[in-house]
């Protein structure tokens, strides 16, 4: 029988992880004229869709999390937000936070998903004047004068995609934004955004559980050397080792595969692989993080955004770029998730409501009432 899993504790944040690993394993990768760390940091959890952080979420621990994930590379890490994560307070926290550190840092944004009113985005506007609006709206939370990607949180239907891309390439002349991206596209609005001007990165959801992008998106951004970002590298927590049954407010509620007749399954084969990785000597999400770091034909050109609110799991993440993940491990960890072993879809159950609406397939038109139906 599976219970609720306890909530992780927090371990001294300076302690638990030796950084002294290879540090040639993965080496950064370019973006556009930039360099990027293999791995980044990603803000999403700042929201408190996925608990609360231990502490809050206060200027200082956003503040020791840069920290970390400036140690934790050889080269600026990406640091990724979303105009909608919190409605913008994401935004205007990093922007208190950064200071100084601003250029240390690859900051990435997206815009694109409308926050309307309290809660989660309830639209897609993919116009050019929504963007321009929006990017000098996140430029001012965020107190800087640019930043470094921008990409189109997703495509919207009732806008060419040619259109919304040309958009974002104006932004680029304007000096706002240094390189374009787009995310949770399909390969084939890849190739069409990349005739209009160059895309220097593609997020998509991407881990050892949710791998439908290798067979259409991967190929296509490698043909067209555009680098690719896995969001959701450790399944939304999942291949931490499992995660308890997602409380009140917590974003994964409406994701199926959390939902209460998928979630105990689901966890036992998170468990095998976290047992699977510790007999390895491997921490199970650092375990997740080298997988997909090398994942696909092993080409070694993802960024993977691991979201945490905890100093100690960014340390665990970063240090997961330094070290080689045996091909055993690999192919052992692959065998606990066969296609078809993890139960529900990896998008959420009702578009619209999705903590990252990015990971919903379009559907404007029926955001907003699946939005209002959904809410308690
Ligand atoms: N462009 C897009 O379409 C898109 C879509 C989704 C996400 N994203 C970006 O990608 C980032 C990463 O994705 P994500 O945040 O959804 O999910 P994720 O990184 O797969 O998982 C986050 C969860 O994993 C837990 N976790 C982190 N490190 C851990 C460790 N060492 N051991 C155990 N648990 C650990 C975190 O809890 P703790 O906080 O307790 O560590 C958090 O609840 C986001 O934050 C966001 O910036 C982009």
């Amino acid at each position: 029988m599976t219970g609720p899993l306890a909530p992780p504790a927090d371990p001294d944040p300076d302690t638990d992880t030796d950084l002294a690993t290879d540090p040639r394993v993965h080496a950064p990768h370019r973006l556009g004229d930039l360099v990027v760390a293999p791995v980044g940091w990603g803000t999403l959890p700042l929201t408190g869709g996925y608990g609360a952080a231990p502490g809050g979420r206060t200027d200082e621990l956003v503040g020791r999390l840069l920290d970390v994930v400036l140690a934790g590379g050889q080269a600026p890490p990406l640091v990724d937000t979303a105009d909608f994560y919190g409605a913008g307070a994401v935004e205007e926290q990093l922007g208190r936070t950064l200071g100084h550190r601003r250029d240390d840092v690859v900051l990435a944004g997206r815009g694109g998903a409308v926050v309307d009113g309290p809660g989660r985005p309830r639209r897609i506007d993919g116009s050019p004047a929504h963007l321009r609006r929006a990017c000098e709206a996140s430029l001012r939370r965020l107190r800087t004068d640019h930043l470094d990607l921008y990409s189109l949180a997703r495509v919207d239907p009732r806008v060419p995609l040619e259109e919304s891309v040309g958009a974002l390439h104006d932004l680029v002349r304007a000096g706002l934004v240094r390189h374009v991206g787009l995310s949770e596209v399909t390969g084939e609005e890849l190739r069409r955004a990349c005739a209009v001007g160059p895309v220097a990165a593609v997020a998509s959801e991407w881990s050892l559980v949710s791998r439908d992008v290798e067979a259409d998106v991967v190929p296509v951004a490698r043909a067209l050397g555009v680098v690719i970002v896995a969001c959701s590298p450790l399944a939304r927590g999942l291949l931490g080792g499992g995660v308890p049954e997602p409380g009140e407010g917590d974003y994964r509620r409406n994701h199926p595969r959390f939902a209460p007749g998928n979630l105990p399954g689901n966890n036992r084969l998170a468990r095998r692989a976290a047992a699977l990785a510790a007999a390895a000597g491997w921490d199970p999400a650092a375990a997740a993080l080298a997988w997909v770091l090398g994942a696909g034909d092993g080409a070694r050109d993802v960024v993977a955004l691991v979201g945490t609110v905890r100093p100690a799991h960014l340390r665990t993440a970063c240090a997961a770029a330094h070290r080689d993940l045996p091909p055993a491990v690999r192919a052992g960890l692959e065998a606990c998730f066969p296609v078809g072993g993890v139960a529900g879809d990896r998008r959420p159950r009702v578009p619209g409501t999705a903590a990252d609406p990015t990971t919903a397939p379009a559907s404007v038109e029926t955001a907003s009432s699946a939005e209002r139906d959904a809410r308690p």
